[in-house]
């Protein structure tokens, strides 16, 4: 099968799994295991942050930071479609007690004086507007990348406000390798930001959040009281490593693989509003006398393709490690067939 559905179904590689078997390990709840220490040191530079902590997901490391940098009625300012809002079960109320101020954006993108005008006044009687959330590249808006000034922007306007700042990486290092702008720099006016290794990285498992010693000194509370502390996990921050130094550049072969495909099925007569493509993912929506979103995935599988259908007429597909050319051609091929 040639699965398309999401960058989360790499596998790891031959090379990576070998990576494992001379990690040294110890019990990383004790700080104990070299390998995920390392790690940590190494992604807390990469983004150019005191300290991070490793932990078993992206959805954990948000859902830690909201815990962190808010108090039960706070509010959360942050774009109506991502992953905090739809993906996590509802972990800022379940987990933080925390409201969530969703803002309709452009491409996944927000403008500084949305969220001025967002922000609310101190009062008794309103929530307390705390920590902006941002996600780069912005996932069900097609993978687009947040220019970087409007980044910067957004967060100056919550910071002048008193407010902290997340960023959720999941996939940052898409952004850093089509931009060419260090993860860093990205990073630079946000609080706290991770990065997730199960996506285009190709690892298993693992997501690093990072900020100030402070933050991270809390975060280690909130996961040990999640019970996301764990014992040798530098079997795991190995293969972690081992992504951060195989895994990025190749990322660049991914946005050229999405971008071949979105040319090619834009070309379709039941496509329409294709999503212009930054970088590994390409979303479009099928005419009203096409098969619906789920009828044509179960075609393509049925052809050996896997594709994801998000709503009744909106289709994503996302390029990884695991998918080629070859994979690119049968998903157009079947794509071709059934919407030509
Ligand atoms: C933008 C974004 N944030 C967070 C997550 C959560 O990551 P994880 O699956 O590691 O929990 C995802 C996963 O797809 C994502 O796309």
């Amino acid at each position: 099968m040639h699965d398309f559905y999401s960058d989360t179904k790499t596998k790891p590689t031959l090379a990576m799994r070998q990576t494992v078997l001379d990690a040294e390990v110890g019990d990383e709840q004790k700080a104990e295991d070299p390998t995920t220490t390392k790690l940590c040191k190494r992604v807390a530079e990469l983004l150019g942050k005191e300290a991070a902590v490793f932990l078993p997901s992206g959805t954990m490391c948000n859902e830690i930071a909201i815990k962190v940098h808010t108090h039960p009625g706070d509010e959360v300012i942050c774009e109506r479609t991502c992953h905090i809002v739809h993906f996590e079960g509802g972990g800022p109320a379940a987990i933080s007690g925390a409201m969530i101020h969703a803002l309709d954006g452009t491409n996944g993108f927000l403008d500084p004086e949305q969220i001025r005008s967002a922000i609310r006044p101190a009062s008794r009687y309103a929530p307390r507007s705390r920590l902006l959330c941002v996600e780069q590249t912005a996932n069900l808006a097609g993978g687009r990348v947040w220019p970087l000034d409007q980044l910067k922007a957004v967060s100056n306007v919550a910071k002048e406000a008193g407010m902290a700042t997340h960023m959720d990486g999941a996939r940052l290092m898409n952004a850093v390798v089509q931009s060419g702008i260090s993860a860093a720099e990205w990073a630079e006016s946000y609080d706290s930001c991770w990065i997730d290794f199960s996506k285009g990285l190709g690892a298993p498992v693992g997501s690093v959040l990072a900020g100030s010693q402070d933050f991270i000194e809390h975060a280690w509370i909130v996961k040990q009281q999640l019970g996301g502390a764990m014992r040798q996990s530098g079997i795991l921050a190995a293969m972690c490593l081992y992504a951060l130094d195989h895994h990025v550049d190749r990322l660049a072969d991914d946005h050229a693989l999405a971008n071949s495909i979105a040319e090619r099925i834009g070309k379709l007569r039941s496509v329409e509003k294709l999503l212009p493509v930054d970088t590994n993912i390409v979303i479009f929506d099928l005419m009203p006398d096409a098969p619906t979103a789920t009828e044509l995935a179960h075609l393509c599988e049925s052809d050996g393709v896997i594709i994801g259908d998000f709503g009744e007429r909106r289709i994503r597909i996302v390029t990884h490690l695991d998918v080629d050319q070859k994979s690119g051609d049968a998903l157009c091929a079947a794509m071709a067939n059934h919407l030509g």
